[in-house]
């Protein structure tokens, strides 16, 4: 293994570091030198990452705000306890599971807050902050429960949109020299041992995905000279695996009319090659000119790009 990751004078706040994974992140900032701020909204827990920290000659202060709640006290308490803030790494989530249409709307607007709200909340408090720390990061954590797990709609749509907030804030960030990377993880935290009652899976899971495995990307993700704004990795254990949006080939109507589609149906959802598409005036141009060729001499590269 190489030299260790030098984190020596940076300044960390990771979210729900009561437990699971987001223990083992503080641990491991921590462990490379970087000043941690543990949030967690279970004090007793948080507490103990402290300790731990403490104890293994690490730096670290407990913040038991709520992300949903009280986002900007946990940024305040990272400025008021180190003077500054680098890194966020929004970790902390919730999960319940139910059908759709039979699970109680509290419960599902809960689940779906605690992520997003707690994202939005946290990464909008320590943006200033971020910009100003001259190479900041935010890591989100999303799930690959966007590709579907049935009765996990909240968590899901929650993830897809921490997924989404994230491919746009990288865009937006990266002018003000502040990284966004998403992580879509696996790992054997008490989340998933609630989750999966199958033996068999929790017995692979137990034995290969160690949360503390997540954490060596996610520290690797927020070094100062890792460069990387933007992108979404599947991580789990020593693996990971690069996430892109994707469209198969796109076919013609005859004409825009309801009856012209029917007689695509095969090729609409036929297996293709895909090609993934890295931003949307990427996609909106594509579809543009393969309406009109004669648009691809005229449109601009950044065509949907509003800001422009
Ligand atoms: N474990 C997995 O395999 C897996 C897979 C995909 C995504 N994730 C995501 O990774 C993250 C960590 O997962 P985990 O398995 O370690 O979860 P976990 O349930 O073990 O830990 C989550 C922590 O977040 C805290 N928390 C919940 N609501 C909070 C709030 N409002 N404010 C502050 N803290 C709060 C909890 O108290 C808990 O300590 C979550 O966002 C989860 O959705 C996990």
């Amino acid at each position: 293994m190489s030299e260790l990751l030098d984190f020596r004078g940076r300044v960390a706040i990771v979210t729900g570091a009561g437990q699971g994974m987001g223990r083992e992140h503080a641990k491991m900032l921590a462990s490379r030198g970087a000043r941690v701020v543990a949030n967690d909204i279970n004090i007793e827990r948080v507490g103990e990452t402290v300790a731990e920290i403490i104890a293994a000659g690490g730096a670290a202060v407990a913040d038991h705000n709520n992300i949903v709640t009280d986002s900007a006290a946990i940024v305040d308490a990272a400025v008021e306890a180190f003077g500054r803030l680098d890194i966020v790494v929004n970790n902390a989530g919730i999960n319940a599971f139910g059908r759709f249409w039979e699970m109680d709307e509290g419960t599902w607007w809960r689940v779906f807050d605690v992520a997003v709200k707690g994202v939005v909340g946290v990464s909008r408090a320590a943006m200033p902050h971020l910009i100003a720390s001259g190479s900041g990061r935010i890591i989100n954590i999303s799930s690959n429960g966007v590709m579907g797990v049935p009765t996990d709609s909240a968590y899901n749509a929650a993830k897809a949109a921490i997924w989404g907030l994230g491919i746009t804030l990288a865009a937006e960030a990266r002018e003000v020299g502040v990284q966004v990377t998403t992580l879509m993880p696996v790992a054997w935290t008490p989340m998933t041992e609630d989750a999966f009652p199958n033996p068999v899976i929790r017995d692979a899971m137990r034995n290969t995905v160690p949360a503390r495995a997540v954490s060596a990307f996610v520290t690797w993700l927020a070094h100062q000279d890792t460069t990387m704004f933007g992108g979404t990795w599947e991580v789990a254990g020593t693996s990971a695996g690069r996430i892109e949006i994707a469209g198969a080939p796109r076919v013609r109507a005859a004409s825009p009319e309801p009856e012209s589609w029917g007689a695509l149906q095969d090729q609409l959802t036929e297996d293709a090659p895909l090609r993934p598409f890295r931003t949307a005036s990427e996609s909106f141009r594509d579809q543009m000119v393969f309406l009109s060729p004669e648009l691809d001499t005229v449109l601009p590269a950044d065509a949907a790009d509003v800001s422009r």
